[in-house]
Parts: C-alpha cells; sequence; structure tokens
C-alpha cells in the first residue's frame, strides 16, 4: 500500500526534524531590505492599494526568502516595519493591518487562507515558509476591536500593535509578539498592557522573539534570556545607528555577547536615516554582519549558529563585572578631568596624554579603569577614558553606567563624544574595567569604518574587557555599555522625551 499524500508528508517533515535533533547546529539567515515605503498620505488608503505596497515588498521578500532556502537556512528573519515602512499616523495605517489570531488556534494561513479572513498578508507569508520550507519571522500590523466594556479601549474603537509572526516551514503561524517598547514616533501603535514572553520550541533549539527598542529595556528582553532560557532571539528591527555607542552592529553584537545567546538582526536599510547593519551574532562574536550607508541595496546573510550556544565549547565564562575593578586601587588622580556629552549624557572624561598608560576615571558610583598601549601616539588624535553614571532621558529613558575608551572627532577635547567614524591609531594592547552595579554589561569594540572586532577581545572572568593580541585595525571605541534596569521608570513613562 503507498502512503496517502498526507501521511508522505508528516513522514518527509518527521525525517528532516530527526535530522536536525542530530545535528547540533543550525543554518540562520537574515535580510536586511530596503523597504519600498508608501507615498506620505493624510487620509487612509484603500485596502487594494496598501495590499498592492505590501505586495511590492513581499516580492523582495520571497526572493530572499528563496535564496536562503537554496542555501540551506532552517530559519530567516526579516525586518521591523519591512512590509509597509513607517510613514503613518493611527489612521493612515489601519489598511495595512490584519487580525492575526493567536497561534494557539493552530492555523497555516496557506491552506486554510479563509478561516481568519481578509488576511493576504498571513496567507502569503505562510505560503513563503512552507513553500520553501523555512521558518519565516516577519513584521507586521495587528488589530483589535474593543469597545467600552474596556476602559482603556481607545477611542477609535481598536488596539493596534506593531507585531511579529513566525511560520513554522508547514506554514503554521507558531508565534506573535506585540511590542512592548515602542519607540517615541509610533503613536500609530499601542502597546500590550503586559509585557509578552513569547517562545517556540524548534529541532535547533529554544527561539524568543521582541523588536527594536525592546533591547533596551528588562522586559521582555531579559526575561526571554534569563527565565525562559532561549537559545536564540529573532530581532526584527528599523534600528537608526547613533554612533558611539548604539550602532546595530556594535550594540547587538554586544548584547549577544552579554547575554550569552544567539542574535538574529535585521535591519531595514534606508540610509538617509542612518538605518543599516544587520547580522548573524553568536555569544563569542559576529558569524556574519552587514553595514553599508554607501548605497541603497538589500543584503541576503546566512550563517551556521550552535543550536545550543550555552552547550557548546567556545560559550564564554560566566563574568563577575565588576571583580577586577573593585579589588585594585585607582590608577590615576587626574587634574585634566573634563566633562562632555556622548548622546545627550554628560561624561566625566581623562585625555590619554601618553602613548602607554594605566587611568581611572570616576563619576558617582562608577570608576573605570584603563590600562592601554598605543602603537604609535599621533599628534592629530585624541582618545579619553570616559565615565558616565545616570539617567538617560532622550529618546526614552534608561539608567546607565558606562566605561569607555574613545577616539575624540578631532584634537579639540570639546569634540570628545560627538560621531566619528574613522581612526587611525591602533593599540598593541587595551584593558578595561569598571566598578559596575550590575550584572547587565554589553562589551562593545568598534574598528574605523564602522567594523566589529570579532575574534580580537574577550571578557575575562574578572569583568576586564580585553584585546587579545593588539587591535588589527584603528580603534574608534571599546566600551563597556552597563543597564540598571532597576533604576529605570515604571514602563509607559519612560517614553517621555526631556531634551
Ligand atoms: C507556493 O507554491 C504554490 C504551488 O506551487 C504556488 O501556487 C504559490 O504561488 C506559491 N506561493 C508562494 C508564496 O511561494
Ligand atoms: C463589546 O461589548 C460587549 C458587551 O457590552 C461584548 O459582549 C463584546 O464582546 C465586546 N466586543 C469587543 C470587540 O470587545
Ligand atoms: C601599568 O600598570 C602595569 C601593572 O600594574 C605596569 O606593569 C605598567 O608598567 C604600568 N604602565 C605604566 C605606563 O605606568
Ligand atoms: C507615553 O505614553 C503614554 C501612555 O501611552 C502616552 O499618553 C504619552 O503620550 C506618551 N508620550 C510620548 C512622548 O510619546
Amino acid at each position: 500500500m503507498l502512503p496517502s499524500q498526507p501521511l508522505l508528508h508528516t513522514a518527509v517533515f518527521a525525517l528532516t526534524v530527526l535530522q536536525a535533533l542530530a545535528s547540533n547546529t543550525f543554518i540562520a539567515a537574515v535580510y536586511e531590505h530596503a523597504v519600498i515605503l508608501p507615498k506620505a498620505a493624510i487620509k487612509p488608503v484603500s485596502p487594494d492599494d496598501a495590499l498592492a505596497l505590501m505586495n511590492s515588498n513581499m516580492d523582495i521578500l520571497e526572493g530572499a526568502i528563496k535564496e536562503a532556502a537554496q542555501q540551506g537556512a532552517h530559519i530567516i528573519v526579516t525586518p521591523e516595519d519591512g512590509i509597509y515602512g513607517w510613514r503613518f499616523t493611527r489612521e493612515t495605517i489601519y489598511p495595512y493591518l490584519e487580525d492575526i489570531p493567536d497561534p494557539v488556534v493552530n492555523w497555516i494561513p496557506c491552506t486554510d487562507p479563509t478561516r481568519f479572513a481578509p488576511a493576504p498578508v498571513q496567507e502569503r507569508l505562510s505560503c513563503m515558509a512552507r513553500n520553501n520550507s523555512i521558518y519565516v519571522v516577519a513584521n507586521i500590523g495587528d488589530k483589535k476591536p474593543c469597545n467600552s466594556s474596556d476602559p482603556s479601549c481607545p477611542k477609535d474603537g481598536r488596539y493596534q500593535y506593531n507585531t511579529d509572526v513566525v511560520f513554522d516551514p508547514e506554514g503554521k503561524l507558531v508565534a506573535r509578539y506585540h511590542k512592548y517598547n515602542l519607540f517615541i514616533p509610533e503613536t500609530q501603535f499601542n502597546y500590550p498592557k503586559e509585557p509578552e514572553a513569547i517562545t517556540f520550541e524548534t529541532p535547533f533549539g529554544k527561539f524568543g522573539i521582541f523588536t527594536c527598542f525592546d533591547i533596551l529595556f528588562h522586559e521582555p528582553a531579559v526575561v526571554l534570556v534569563n527565565k525562559l532560557q532561549v537559545d536564540t532571539v529573532l530581532f526584527p528591527t528599523a534600528w537608526m545607528n547613533v554612533l558611539p555607542f548604539l550602532t546595530a552592529v556594535e550594540f547587538h553584537s554586544a548584547w549577544a555577547m552579554g547575554m550569552g545567546v544567539n542574535f538574529l538582526a535585521a535591519n531595514t536599510h534606508h540610509t538617509s536615516i542612518s538605518m543599516t547593519g544587520s547580522g548573524i551574532y553568536a555569544p563569542d562574536g559576529a558569524r556574519a554582519y552587514y553595514y553599508n550607508m554607501k548605497n541603497e541595496d538589500g543584503r541576503l546573510l546566512v550563517a551556521e549558529l550552535d543550536s545550543h550556544p550555552r552547550l557548546s565549547a567556545a560559550f564564554p565564562p560566566a563574568v563577575s563585572w565588576s571583580s577586577y575593578a573593585l579589588n585594585v586601587e585607582r590608577f590615576s588622580l587626574n587634574d585634566n578631568d573634563f566633562g562632555g556629552l556622548i548622546f545627550h549624557d554628560w561624561f566625566t572624561f581623562t585625555e590619554l596624554t601618553m602613548p602607554e598608560g594605566n587611568r581611572t576615571v570616576c563619576q558617582k558610583d562608577l570608576c573605570c579603569h584603563l590600562s592601554y598601549k598605543m602603537s604609535e601616539k599621533r599628534e592629530d588624535e585624541v582618545y579619553v577614558l570616559g565615565a558616565f553614571d545616570g539617567l538617560h532621558v532622550v529618546e526614552g529613558q534608561y539608567y546607565l553606567q558606562i566605561c569607555t575608551l574613545l577616539k575624540c572627532k578631532s584634537t579639540d577635547p570639546e569634540t570628545c563624544g560627538h560621531p566619528v567614524e574613522t581612526a587611525q591609531t591602533k593599540f598593541e594592547t587595551f584593558s578595561l574595567s569598571g566598578t559596575f552595579g550590575t550584572n547587565y554589561v554589553f562589551p562593545e569594540v568598534l574598528y574605523s569604518g564602522v567594523q566589529l572586532a570579532t575574534g580580537e577581545f574577550e571578557v575575562l572572568s574578572d569583568g576586564r574587557l580585553k584585546s587579545k593580541h593588539g587591535t588589527s585595525k584603528p580603534l574608534i571605541t571599546a566600551t563597556l555599555f552597563g543597564r540598571l534596569y532597576e533604576k529605570d521608570l515604571p514602563h509607559p513613562l519612560r517614553n517621555v522625551s526631556i531634551p
């Protein structure tokens, strides 16, 4: 007797699952997408026009998904706002939204498109996953009607959510995540009343998902890693780069390392507002990344990762972040400390006037120690050691402790902290540490040209960020970016901007 088609399909799928179970690695893909934006509109467009724009973006995403599958990828992440862009009010985004059901309903939109219709976007995404036997991660908009029986129901009678969806290789909806930490201009969306910690199991590890600005906060990002023990984080984003500490490739790779997880970041590509930088990051460094301010092309990245990074030999040791710094004397008492702003935060700096040395700079509870040796002390470049301990209040509120070795924009100390993309000074050694009051410290090392220093630095278990054998390229910054979540304000308040 011949097996029926569904049985055959199940058998093939089961075999694939078993093969994946047998291997300890998987292939991940992320696609940086130059999203086709709608024309800025005052009135909502028709549902057909909205779908036409979304289809033109999905045409491009479909090409990337096919290509990723051909290269053997098991999962692909596409960016936040990657299907309709970002120029919206509450009203003008409405025709782009679909009602996205809770995944417990067990729905394959590709084979059962009318069950929660109209849902043409979910149907197409589901078919792309199913046709190519690949997990597809996308970001779309969810709408949920509400009424006066709910006192917080918005006046227009519906909640609108910035939403990530995941379809498995059969096309089934397996995850839905409503973004909790909306960025300030996202007035078209509501945030869910409670943060959602969304995970799903695969044959290649446990996955968690959150979106863009969420990465700066405790919920749900830290909860997914520390409490729910995910192996890999999926991260659709529309990230505007801010040097020196919050450039996408730099901060996202640092978060993967600081938290000890794989991290799949897919950014939109739109250079006029500094959106570029996607990557496939493991806890010990980037496996692949893309940063390109020179053209408007999308880019597919594909790389292999450990399914369970915590079990791998390369997994970095646990770090006690203040252990070294609390146990040494101040390296120096400086009479030349000065202040300066980095992205609206008032740092205390000390200039590195000598080609090598041991320096300390302090602010409030944080003292930062640096031992360094430059390959050559250049007349035309100034580096500082800087410390900041305080609440950041512009474009979101979050409490920071930061130690940084940083190149100034020019030789004028007034420019220390201004964004700078290139440098000429290499270091033979650096070792940076700080008296952090948190376990959440993200180690960043950025080279000239906004390049990552993958494999060229390490964090010792006593909290020192050290170069391994000197820097192969000139250094823009080596930074320990610490977050004190318990000093943050309660959730809805911290979106307020006080310039
Ligand atoms: C999936 O495959 C079917 C049948 O081959 C085809 O009709 C459909 O257009 C495909 N859809 C997508 C989104 O790839
Ligand atoms: C609106 O309110 C009624 C009760 O007043 C309730 O039965 C209904 O489910 C509500 N609809 C929505 C969409 O919340
Ligand atoms: C910095 O400190 C180290 C160890 O404490 C010492 O070996 C080195 O000579 C010092 N460097 C300078 C330039 O003072
Ligand atoms: C912050 O969030 C609250 C609650 O949703 C909202 O009322 C307020 O307008 C927001 N503030 C800004 C600056 O977006």
